[in-house]
């Protein structure tokens, strides 16, 4: 049975309706990325500009998903967009060394606390990949610890203990070590009953982009821990690098992992990725006179596109306006007035359950009276399932792209969302979650 939301979600975006029936036929489950995938049918876009994008039935969606976090400046940034040009015009791949690349990972040492020397790739999953591949080299041990729920791309090791893992060798998977998180006694067990742990890696705010947050005083245990028993430590700062601060979470909580993993921002937009940390652990790359260390001790490392001229001259301008100018504060001030309006909307509403986040990157819980800072809203496993109701996010979801705005749970500012855009979004809420309500989920 359709839903009176869906219904008006079919109504009102036609065009994505057709294009998604054909490209059902072409790629499996009609898209090209797993979040991508929405029922009925997920929306095709045409442009964006700032914190806006528009479909092909030409309405404007507020973005609180730009670029799955990459775009810090919103869409179509002007100077992005110049750079990016004026590089086009000047070639996309030299197949040899750019002077960009060094402006490029000196912004990095620059901005990033633990980065002593850096190495860029082409995404997330692949700077993962190396981080841990780096962690196992240094240390000649082959497990790494990762946390219940947290992910880091979709290589065979990382994505252990999620779901989708055809084709993945068991001994792959057996090197992997889960653990839940905020508990340092049980890291700490598992150090001591194994000594083949290279690595720990995390995200350093919490799982899903800090959906499930992490208490800053168990990334400083995890610092101790992992000194104490020489084991790598790697925070995984693809979403919360140059975003949770300008030195990403390492920076915002004081604590200096031993490897950093980047993407997103770092790509202003472009494709990118870089492992930055430790020089002795990233110069596992770096060739020696000695043939047996290169033939069997360090990594070797290729990939066409890495700090590519295009994604260089977007990442550098990215990286120079984050460095320079107020972008973390002016997104951060955006997600404080959101956050705002949305608790009150719930209080006004009463519907039990709160709006939490840290810096620019939100999260709305509902089902599930409790006490929270709003700001790290930790909740037991099994309350956090209470307040989780697929069915009721699913409508949300559609509600809210029926309101023009791209969100329901989760929320990703930036420096182009404007107070205007906030109030929008809070009205918007009012009328989606009315909506649901009116379906008898809520
Ligand atoms: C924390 C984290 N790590 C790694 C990745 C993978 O990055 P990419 O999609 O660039 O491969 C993501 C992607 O969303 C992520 O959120």
């Amino acid at each position: 049975m359709v839903t009176p939301i869906e219904q008006r979600f079919i109504d009102l975006h036609p065009g994505s309706a057709e294009r998604h029936e054909k490209a059902r036929d072409l790629f499996p489950d009609g898209v090209t990325h797993d979040a991508r995938r929405q029922k009925p049918f997920q929306l095709y876009y045409t442009h964006a500009e700032g914190a806006a994008k528009w479909d092909v039935d030409g309405n404007k969606i507020l973005d609180y998903f730009p670029g799955h976090g990459a775009l810090m400046l919103g869409h179509s940034h002007p100077d992005i967009v110049k750079a990016v040009q004026d590089q086009m015009a000047k070639g996309t791949h030299f197949a040899g060394s750019t002077e960009m690349e060094i402006r490029w990972g000196e912004l990095v040492r620059e901005l990033i606390p633990s980065a002593e020397k850096v190495r860029f790739h082409s995404s997330g999953t692949e700077a993962d990949m190396m981080a841990i591949r780096m962690a196992r080299a240094y240390t000649g041990k082959n497990k790494i610890i990762k946390f219940e729920d947290h992910f880091h791309g979709w290589n065979d090791y990382l994505v252990a203990g999620s779901e989708g893992l055809g084709g993945i060798p068991k001994a792959t998977l057996d090197t992997m070590v889960l653990l839940p998180i905020n508990d340092i006694s049980v890291v700490e067990k598992a150090l001591q009953n194994d000594d083949d742990i290279a690595g720990i890696i995390l995200e350093p705010t919490g799982a899903h982009m800090g959906a499930i947050p992490i208490l800053p005083s168990f990334l400083q245990e995890l610092r101790d821990v992992t000194e104490r028993y020489g084991v790598v430590l790697i925070f995984d700062e693809v979403v919360t690098g140059f975003r949770t601060s300008k030195g990403g979470a390492q920076e915002l909580y004081g604590i200096t992992p031993d490897v950093t993993t980047l993407a997103k921002i770092l790509g202003g937009g472009l494709p990118g990725g870089a492992v930055c940390g430790k020089a002795d652990i990233i110069n596992m790359i770096e060739t020696t006179d000695d043939p047996e260390w290169n033939s069997t001790r360090r990594i070797s490392h290729n990939g066409t596109f890495n700090a590519n001229p295009l994604s260089a001259a977007a990442g550098i301008k990215m990286l120079e306006l984050v460095s320079t100018t107020p972008v973390n504060d002016t997104a951060n001030a955006r997600a404080a007035q959101l956050k705002d309006g949305l608790n009150d909307l719930l209080s006004k509403m009463e519907i039990p359950g709160c709006c939490n986040g840290v810096a620019s990157l939100l999260f709305l819980s509902m089902g599930l009276d409790h006490e929270c800072d709003k700001e790290i809203c930790i909740i037991s496993p099994e309350d956090r399932k209470k307040a989780t109701d697929p069915a009721r996010n699913q409508q949300l979801n559609l509600a809210m792209q029926n309101h023009g705005v791209q969100a329901s749970t989760r929320f990703i500012l930036t420096a182009a969302h404007t107070e205007e855009d906030i109030n929008y979004t809070i009205d918007a809420f009012e009328k989606g979650l009315t909506e649901v309500r009116e379906q008898g989920l809520i």
